[in-house]
């Protein structure tokens, strides 16, 4: 958490293949978000239009220690959430949106620049 926090946009994915901060492209993962509908439920800073406030505020996301209520925060249970949050929490409002690994992968990485 805390070399997360320290690298923001640096991130690395645990189980994807690096992304070099060169060539990651911030305004390609808000279009990601946008395509999924994540705005439709989340306010989520820097994402135009996302003012939504059925799920939580997506605001300082790499700041929180815990996600959905019962998850570490960490890369790799926020891609696991995005992915398929019934996996995690049966009972969670927010549907399963068939966002692929990559996918979550550019959706995490934008998320943990929400410090
Ligand atoms: C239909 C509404 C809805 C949509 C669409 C939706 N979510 Fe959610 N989301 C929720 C709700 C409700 C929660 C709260 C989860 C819970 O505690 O059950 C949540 C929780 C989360 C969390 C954990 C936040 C926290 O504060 O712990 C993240 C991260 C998240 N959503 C990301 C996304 C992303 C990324 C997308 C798009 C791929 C998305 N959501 C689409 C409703 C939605």
């Amino acid at each position: 958490m805390l070399a997360l926090t320290v690298l923001g946009g640096a991130y690395l994915g645990p189980h994807h293949a690096a992304i070099p901060v060169t060539q990651r492209d911030p305004a390609a993962e808000r279009a990601v978000m946008h395509a999924y509908g994540c705005a439709s439920c989340h306010t989520i800073p820097g994402v135009p239009g996302a003012r939504a406030a059925v799920g939580p505020p997506l605001t300082h996301l790499a700041r929180r220690s815990v996600l959905a209520g019962l998850l570490a925060n960490n890369p790799h249970n926020l891609e696991r959430w995005i992915e398929n949050p019934h996996a995690i929490l049966a009972a969670t409002d927010m549907p399963d949106m068939g966002v692929t690994p990559t996918d979550a992968c550019n959706i995490a990485a934008y998320l943990y620049t929400l410090h």
